[in-house]
């Protein structure tokens, strides 16, 4: 018995999943999906005299359990556990190398957002999607449910008719089902991790933005949604310069209904985007270059397991900013890093009394990830790789990036791995940027890189209070939440109202801005502000906007009856990962408040 995830049952001495034959019925009337899953079993991981097969699940029903060739076959589904799930044992019979599952999942299938007609933009039909990283997939298909086991699959999803399908993978092709339904079939030829299986059903439209580059969002959105995302095959192209090749056909972008709880997730083939990037000024499109950047950093080479979750996400940033210089120029790329560097001082400080979390490499046995996230992977992680790109020139670091994804393709590796590879490719690298303590070490290590820019400096020298109308200062929508960020908590009740009143914060369109103004105006206890973040607290869903702000209702005596109710109130909006996560918030802000004295 060798576990070797610990957010998953899986065990690295059983057979292997090489593929998923998924075939699903979509219920929006009980908000379930039932069908069957096969899972084709690896030959060369088969054991000779057959075994246990452990796979994960969260809250299905099994309805019986047989090898591909027709025989039931025994199991047993344990109980369930608060973060793995409820492990499901099968007993394999010598010779069978494949099972076929019959099963549904559970109307709250933590992976799954059912949203009413009124909850989405047109407001006439239901909608479903899926957000299965870290560890949700399970919630949706019993397999093994670490990044170490990469999959293909196909799908067919049987869906309403008048409803469009849209998965993480290639399309194949549409047939008519019984009455009043169509089957979609789709098909992933590249093995992933299975955090990266993703679906959605709605009233959705698409537009075409280049041979390789489709936006899918509500019919009402569309028009807005191209606007906003038109320069995507350039940054496409400014990509393959830095990383090589695109390896995934097609990058389309699906514009989420608003309760989705991210602002980008890197599903292959199909970025699934909060509809909050819509700005109207495609002031907020790095988080596409982010997500854009997964598809090297993440899903070619993945994460062993959420211990190392550092090496999608400091990759990522770090290839989202190169993406951004190499379009926007250095100024900009310095701006998103100043930015980057002020939230993980938050991040750091929030974490002060869990400073085990600042550790890039982290142990996560007992943990949930969703409870464990935050920005120090992103931040921290995007430091380390600019720091090694300091010490060794920019030349030899990108020749090291490149092999790095040519020699990693298609594997989920850990950190260990990494530093290997750098040290025998770059001697003593590692050693010259003090790479232990980041890795290894807590905070943040004296001497990190530090973004560096003529308009930082500038911004930098800034009054607390903007200096007033006649100065002609104006500031980028980057630089709003740059400058909101750094004021002092709290700041003077004056300073709040002449902020709100000379530049209109809370009728901001960008949701950074607002939502930047929205946290000051809460820490510092400036009442007029409420109302604009109650309302917001109900018009979007995305986690990293929930977080703080409800963070900071529920750590003031006056306003912390106020964030349950609202809470209370927006639930039924929120995706189940979102509430999951909200809750922690509440308990950890008012367990805070409580032992205070
Ligand atoms: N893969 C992440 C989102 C994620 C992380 C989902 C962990 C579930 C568990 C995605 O790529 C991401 O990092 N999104 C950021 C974008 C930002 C850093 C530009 C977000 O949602 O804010
Ligand atoms: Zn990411």
């Amino acid at each position: 018995m060798a576990r070797f995830d610990p957010h998953s049952w899986c065990d690295s001495d059983q057979p292997e999943t090489e593929s998923l034959d998924l075939e699903l019925r979509v219920d929006f009337d009980s908000h379930t999906l039932a069908g069957e899953v096969k899972l084709q079993l690896r030959a060369s991981s088969l054991s000779a005299h057959g075994g246990p097969l452990d796979l994960d699940t969260r809250e299905l029903a099994i309805v019986s359990i047989d090898s591909t060739a027709g025989k039931k076959l025994p199991y047993s589904l344990e109980p369930l556990d608060p973060i793995l799930g409820a492990r499901l044992r099968i007993d394999l019979p010598a010779g069978v190398d494949g099972v076929r599952i019959r099963y549904r999942t559970s109307e709250r299938a933590s992976a799954l957002g059912w949203l009413e007609p009124a909850q989405t933009a047109s407001g006439q039909h239901p909608y479903l999607f899926s957000q299965c990283q870290a560890i949700h997939a399970r919630s949706i298909v019993p397999l093994q449910d670490t990044p170490r086991r990469r999959v293909t699959f196909a799908a067919r999803l049987d869906v309403p008719a008048e409803l469009r399908s849209l998965m993480a993978a290639r399309f194949v092709a549409r047939q008519p089902g019984s009455a009043g339904r169509a089957i979609d079939h789709w098909q992933m030829p590249e093995p992933i991790p299975p955090y990266l299986l993703a679906l959605a059903v709605g009233d959705v439209a698409s537009r075409e933005l280049s041979p390789r580059v489709r936006v899918w969002a509500e019919p009402a959105q569309l028009e807005a949604a191209a606007r906003e995302f038109e320069a995507v095959e350039s940054m496409i192209e400014a990509a393959e310069r830095l990383f090589g090749s695109y390896d995934w056909e097609r990058f389309d972008l699906l514009v989420m209904p608003p309760s989705f709880p991210y602002g980008g997730m890197e599903n292959p083939r199909l970025t699934f985007l909060t509809p909050s990037l819509i700005a109207g000024d495609r002031s907020l499109v790095n988080v596409v270059a982010h997500e854009l950047a997964h598809s090297w950093t993440g899903n070619l080479v993945s994460n062993a397991t959420a211990e190392h979750f550092w090496l999608n996400e400091g990759f990522t940033v770090y290839a989202e900013r190169r993406i951004l210089e190499a379009l926007e120029g250095r100024d900009v790329a310095e701006l998103h890093a100043a930015v980057g560097r002020q939230a993980l001082e938050r991040a750091l400080q929030r974490l002060a009394a869990q400073p085990q979390l600042t550790r890039l490499r982290t142990q996560l046995g007992g943990v949930d990830p969703d409870h464990a996230f935050s920005l120090i992977p992103y931040e921290k992680g995007y430091l380390l790789l600019r720091a090694l790109e300091e010490s060794e020139g920019r030349e030899r670091w990108d020749a090291f990036l490149r092999q790095y994804m040519r020699r990693f393709r298609f594997c989920s590796i850990t950190t260990e791995e990494l530093t290997e590879l750098i040290e025998a490719e770059l001697p003593g690298a590692l050693e010259r940027v003090n790479a232990r303590a980041y890795l290894h070490g807590e905070g943040l290590p004296p001497g990190a890189p530090a973004a560096r820019s003529q308009r930082l400096a500038q911004l930098r020298a800034l009054p607390p209070a903007l200096p007033d109308a006649a100065s002609g200062l104006t500031l980028s929508p980057l630089e709003w939440p740059l400058y909101l960020d750094h004021m002092p908590r709290p700041t003077s009740q004056e300073t709040c109202a002449a902020l709100d009143q000379r530049f209109q914060l809370s009728a901001s369109h960008n949701t950074e801005i607002l939502s930047a103004w929205l946290q000051l105006a809460l820490e510092s206890e400036y009442a007029p502000a409420l109302p604009r973040a109650e309302a917001f607290l109900g018009e979007v869903g995305r986690m990293k906007y929930l977080r703080p702000l409800y963070r900071a209702l529920a750590r003031r005596p006056h306003t912390r009856e106020r964030a349950r109710a609202l809470f209370a109130r927006h639930r039924p909006g929120y995706h189940p990962i979102a509430c999951h996560v909200i809750e922690q918030v509440l308990r950890e802000a008012e367990a805070e408040v409580a032992g205070t004295p």
